[in-house]
């Protein structure tokens, strides 16, 4: 499928406000990709598509995990705001015909982040972030990091801002996450 395409099936999974976030996503993950030597297309495409499971209902969420036998694990079960992004890196493949790995893994990997991630993993996520849309208290200086050839900076900023947040409202946090921060500060150090 091509971009057109693509917005038009996500026209009918997706609220217009959303829709918006995604469109804008993929604008900004194909500028990060020409900074940063990405593949454009595959950034422009996965930024695109990577919320299209954050609307499913709780049918459509238990359907698609019978499908495609997807196992959650504790934190991830009856919370969309940390499964959409597995769930959709199986509806990418399915409803989309989206086959590569790399789409896939960004997708997959755009709300916790994980250890070890690859360069257009690391473009979909901070770009999720700082699309032009985004007002938040670190927003700018995540844009500046992200625009300015920190990506793993930005990165880093962005982990810690979220176990901090995480930690300050006794929320749960997702131990990818953590793992993410530790690799990736390990790496700059
Ligand atoms: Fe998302
Ligand atoms: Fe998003």
């Amino acid at each position: 499928m091509n971009y057109k395409n693509i917005e038009d099936k996500l026209k009918e999974m997706l609220p217009e406000k959303r829709l918006k976030h995604s469109r804008s996503v993929s604008q900004c993950a194909v500028k990060l990709s020409k900074i940063y030597d990405c593949d454009i297309e595959k950034a422009k495409i996965a930024g695109l598509i990577h919320d299209c499971a954050k609307y499913f209902n709780d049918e459509q969420v238990e359907y698609s995990i019978k499908k495609f036998n997807i196992k959650l694990d504790p934190l991830e079960e009856n919370n969309l705001a940390l499964s959409h992004s597995i769930i959709g890196s199986y509806i990418i493949k399915d409803v989309f015909n989206i086959e590569e790995e790399d789409i896939i893994n960004a997708v997959k990997y755009h709300t916790t982040g994980r250890e070890n991630m690859t360069l257009l993993e690391k473009i979909i996520y901070m770009a999720d972030l700082i699309e032009d849309g985004r007002k938040f208290p670190l927003v700018d200086e995540l844009r500046e990091l992200t625009y300015g050839g920190k990506l793993d900076e930005a990165l880093l900023l962005s982990f810690n801002n979220t176990i901090k947040y995480v930690i300050e409202r006794n929320q749960l946090i997702h131990p990818r996450t953590v793992s993410a921060r530790n690799y990736l500060l390990k790496e700059i150090q």
